[in-house]
């Protein structure tokens, strides 16, 4: 299997010099070309950054990052536009909805400088609005809609450009059961049908059933790694007590 994300030793430091935060402390994980990656860990161990880092939304303070063997961590600013344009898909934890655009040129967004032509763009987006049972609030405003909308909307969006590499920070966290599995089927789909990389940040272990491999964090490192056996309800079970053994993961649901 080829690799396509190599984190190498990354570390991350927030803040100035009387009062720091080790957000990552020498984080090294590979993902191969196709995975679907889950990311666990306690409230505050790390996992937003190390995907804000991997986007390249912020830089880590050391260490290197491979994407098909170009270093993302130290690339030039047009180099990184094009970076994330052709091979990322970022769903936010904030959902990062314009309020000034409807939930349609919302999810269009990320084509509108591309070579993609108006029909295709339309047969997309209905495409994915249908997946992600959107398709009747296409012309509302974002301040119109629900926070589970809002999430939907986010999710069409970050699959729109057919990205390569997708990242997605608590994606199902705003989401009712029946929205939240569509959401993880259509990932699955992608991930299947497209060969999709995807890096999910998750609290909840039925979501994180979805993936093949899940990484727990915590303090910054990994703890522990569990793999999909094939089998959702031994997998769950052996996500469940992994968290019991992290603490305080499963408790920030609760
Ligand atoms: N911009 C920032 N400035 C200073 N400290 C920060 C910043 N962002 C995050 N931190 C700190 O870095 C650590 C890791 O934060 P991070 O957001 O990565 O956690 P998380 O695992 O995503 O948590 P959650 O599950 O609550 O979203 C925390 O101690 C947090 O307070
Ligand atoms: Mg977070």
């Amino acid at each position: 299997m080829t690799k396509t994300l190599i984190a190498e030793n990354i570390s991350k430091i927030y803040g100035s010099r009387n009062n720091q935060t080790l957000a990552l402390d020498r984080f090294s994980f590979e993902v191969h070309s196709g995975e679907f990656l889950g990311i666990m860990g306690p409230s505050g161990s790390g996992k937003s950054t190390l995907l804000n880092v991997i986007s390249t939304i912020d830089t880590p303070t050391s260490g290197r990052i491979l994407y098909e063997d170009t270093d993302i961590s130290s690339i030039k600013k047009q180099a990184l536009a094009d970076f994330r344009r052709d091979h990322l898909g970022f769903i936010f934890q904030d959902f990062n909805l314009l309020d000034t655009l409807t939930v349609k040129e919302n999810i269009l967004l990320p084509l509108a400088i591309g070579k993609v032509p108006p029909m295709e763009i339309k047969t997309r987006v209905d495409v994915a609005a249908k997946l992600l049972g959107i398709s009747d609030i296409l012309d509302k405003y974002p301040t119109e809609i629900s926070g589970g909308q809002k999430q939907r909307t986010a999710a069409a969006r970050a699959m729109i450009n057919r990205p390569k590499l997708i990242l997605a920070d608590e994606p199902t966290g705003a989401l009712d059961s029946k929205s939240s599995q569509a959401l993880l089927e259509s990932m699955r789909n992608l991930n299947n049908s497209q060969n999709a990389t995807i890096l999910m940040v998750t609290h909840d272990p039925y979501a994180a059933s979805y993936c093949d491999r899940i990484i727990f964090i915590k303090d910054g490192k990994t703890f522990t790694e569990l793999y999909n056996d094939g089998n959702r309800k031994s997998f769950y079970n052996r996500i469940i007590s992994t968290l019991g053994a992290l603490g305080g993961g499963i408790n920030d649901l609760l």
